[in-house]
């Protein structure tokens, strides 16, 4: 973001919606990437408030709660505040012309065929999602990004789609009204997907995931209630190593490779454990966390500078977003 690094580095863009605490499943799925793009690209990274309203729309009141917390979790996570722009979306409402100019010449069946509308709507039944924002959700999204002409967007694999709709989207924008804006692109996040800690998908819903900002003790007893090969009533019975979660996690969150190895050997003959391998588990997890405990209890000692420092960086991406706009406009035409 410093004055001179502007022409030489591509922009990256991303963002998440604060609808809960941050989890494991954030950080392998995107924060350690975002964490680690900040070497190399100009990075953008923002909370996706008014994204949380299509679907929680009819109780906002804790869609603010989570705005400081989670970015104090991207800070423990690495993202680095002196170094990206951590923005909140609502506090750039450029975004929002943006998404009703695009608005106008999106086809309404381009966005009625993208594969998470029709299963979201299918799989979420507690929440009515037959509204006009859930439908135009993809279209937001795309406005968050080309707004800040951002080449590159880490995501996790479920978003691709939407970003092949924001490509075509800017190549109808183009056409229309000339070479205004870049066609994103997906980094994709290499990390397969985490499952919760009961096996099923890791969701705030079920309540079976590890948050950043969970505690030793908390973290130690929810490992400690894994689920882990049902068919393994005793330790010396063979078990299966292959899609354990217990496992899973000690693949992504266990350096010592040679400690996991050794486990799974041991585990496959019947000879170790589950309360073994779950102790070594919460404990590589906790020497992971400490210093990310650390550096949030950091940021979040002086809360009021936290959100200085959200205001401050996203006055800096509403210029950069204004700027964009004014092109629109002219682009468009519309100008007095
Ligand atoms: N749809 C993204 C998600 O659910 C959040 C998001 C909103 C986003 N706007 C974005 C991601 C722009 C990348 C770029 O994870």
């Amino acid at each position: 973001m410093r004055e001179g690094q502007n022409a030489v580095k591509s922009r990256v863009l991303s963002g998440l919606r604060p609808t809960g605490k941050v989890h494991l499943g954030h950080l392998v799925g995107a924060l350690q990437n975002w964490a680690r793009l900040q070497d190399q690209y100009e990075c953008f990274y923002f909370v996706a408030d008014w994204h949380a309203l299509t679907s929680d729309y009819a109780d906002t009141a804790g869609l603010t709660e989570y705005v400081v917390d989670n970015v104090a979790d991207w800070i423990a996570a690495g993202v680095d505040p002196e170094r990206s722009t951590i923005f909140i979306q609502s506090l750039v409402p450029e975004h929002a012309e943006l998404h009703l100019l695009l608005s106008m010449i999106v086809p309404v069946a381009w966005l009625e065929r993208v594969p998470t509308y029709k299963e979201q709507q299918e799989q979420i039944t507690d929440k009515d999602l037959s509204n006009y924002g859930f439908l135009g959700y993809p279209v937001l999204q795309t406005a968050d990004i080309i707004i800040y002409n951002a080449q590159y967007v880490p995501v996790g694999e479920d978003q691709v789609p939407h970003l092949e709709l924001s490509r075509e989207i800017v190549r109808r924008f183009n056409n229309f009204y000339g070479q205004v804006f870049v066609e994103p692109q997906p980094l994709l996040t290499s990390f397969p997907r985490l499952p919760g800690l009961d096996n099923r998908k890791m969701s705030k819903s079920y309540g079976n995931a590890i948050n950043l900002s969970d505690d030793a003790e908390t973290v130690r007893k929810k490992v400690m209630q894994m689920y882990t090969d049902p068919k393994r009533v005793r330790a010396d019975i063979p078990g299966t190593v292959e899609g354990n979660p217990v496992f899973m996690y000690h693949d992504a969150f266990n350096p010592d490779v040679e400690e996991v190895n050794e486990l799974k050997v041991r585990y496959r003959q019947g000879k170790v454990g589950d309360v073994e391998v779950k102790q070594k588990l919460a404990r590589a997890l906790n020497t992971l966390l400490d210093p990310m405990r650390e550096r949030r209890a950091r940021a979040l000692e002086k809360p009021g500078q936290l959100r200085d420092m959200l205001f401050a960086s996203s006055a800096r991406a509403q210029k950069v977003a204004a700027e964009t706009m004014a092109r629109v406009r002219e682009a468009m035409r519309i100008k007095y």
